[in-house]
């Protein structure tokens, strides 16, 4: 997703190649990348990171909670269409911490996953620090099948391994004066060479209210496939809203405040015309420049109607009653 202000030369994703020919596409916008560089005097990092790189990628480090999937899944999560191929998943990633289109899987191997630290503060009744690993053992993981959806009208669906966040609410023990959740992205820019950009306000923030978080859906996923979470899909745990357009399900989370004001996000930040904090998928809200009413379906040539609230409407359209003079959809 880009805003306004994105560079001209930046891929629009509303105009994104369909991935069956992305490959293609790949070898061009290296050789083009290359070329644009030089002009502009940057270096080979940075070219990557607004273009995509085909960097080999770093092997894979040694997961220690990989022997706790597959987890068993929830069957009160089913779909209206099949699951995404994995591989359609590994390859087309929105990621800005490594560039700017969808083929940043290579650079996110960059990112160290152990030690990693969630800290979880703000109005709660005692902050407190907690290794990935120490919290997975703490937090019953299952899996569930979720539709995801863009902003950029393209949708995927897969099975998601993890939390509800309700769960994970419930072992923060947040205040009762707490009205919003804030998640917040690692920041290290020696790995993550989007970091080093000025075109936004990092680290990357999201957050939901209180009644969001705790609604059944909200998810913090650690896995996906059956597997523990692919760097590119946000290693090693992230929001999953699917309700909510794609941009608020931050990945690779390194902090969970709970907080009083609504949260100032990256999105909303760079973009306030564009991107909003609720961010509902409304099929007749369309985004300033392209409609929501369709969506493509990554793996396939097809197109589908976009569903109100994703298709979620019974389990979060009472969230927002009193809400309806706030921008709920965009
Ligand atoms: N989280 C972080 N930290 N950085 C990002 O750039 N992009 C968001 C979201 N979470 C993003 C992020 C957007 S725009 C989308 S659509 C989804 O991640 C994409 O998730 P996927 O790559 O697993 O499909």
């Amino acid at each position: 997703m880009l805003i306004k202000r994105t560079p001209s030369w930046a891929i629009r994703e509303s105009e994104a190649t369909p991935e069956a020919v992305a490959l293609g596409r790949r070898r061009f916008v290296g050789a083009a990348a290359a070329g644009v560089a030089a002009a502009l005097g940057a270096s080979k990092a940075e070219a990557g990171w607004l273009f995509g790189s085909d960097e080999p990628a770093a092997p894979p480090e040694k997961d220690p909670t990989a022997g706790l999937y597959p987890v068993k899944r929830n069957e009160a999560y089913a779909l209206d269409r099949p699951v995404t191929p994995e591989s359609v998943n590994l390859g087309y990633n929105n990621f800005y911490e490594f560039g700017t289109t969808k083929y940043i899987a290579s650079a996110a191997q960059k990112l160290p996953l152990r030690p990693w630290t969630l800290r979880v503060g703000g109005l709660v009744e005692t902050p407190r620090e907690v290794g990935i690993d120490d919290l997975l053992k703490a937090l019953p993981l299952e899996e569930r099948l979720y539709r995801h959806r863009c902003v950029e009208a393209w949708g995927m669906a897969l099975p998601w391994s993890g939390v509800p966040l309700k769960s994970f609410v419930e072992w923060a023990k947040p205040l009762g004066s707490a009205k919003y959740v804030k998640l917040t992205a690692f920041l290290k820019p020696e790995v993550a060479s989007g970091q080093r950009s000025p075109l936004f306000e990092w680290p990357y923030v999201e957050g939901l209210s209180i009644a969001e978080a705790t609604n059944e859906l909200a998810f913090l996923a650690t896995g996906a496939y059956g597997k523990p979470l692919s760097k590119q899909m946000g290693a090693p745990i992230r929001l999953v809203a699917p309700w909510k357009y794609g941009f608020k399900s931050v990945k690779s989370i390194v902090s969970v405040d709970f907080v009083e004001e609504m949260p100032r996000t990256l999105w909303a930040a760079a973009g306030p015309s564009e991107y909003g904090f609720w961010a509902n998928v409304n099929p007749r809200v369309d985004h300033p420049r392209w409609s929501q009413a369709r969506e493509r379906v990554l793996g396939t040539d097809e197109t589908r109607p976009t569903l109100l609230f994703n298709g979620y409407g019974e389990q979060v359209a009472g969230l927002y009653k009193g809400l309806e003079g706030q921008k709920l959809y965009m």
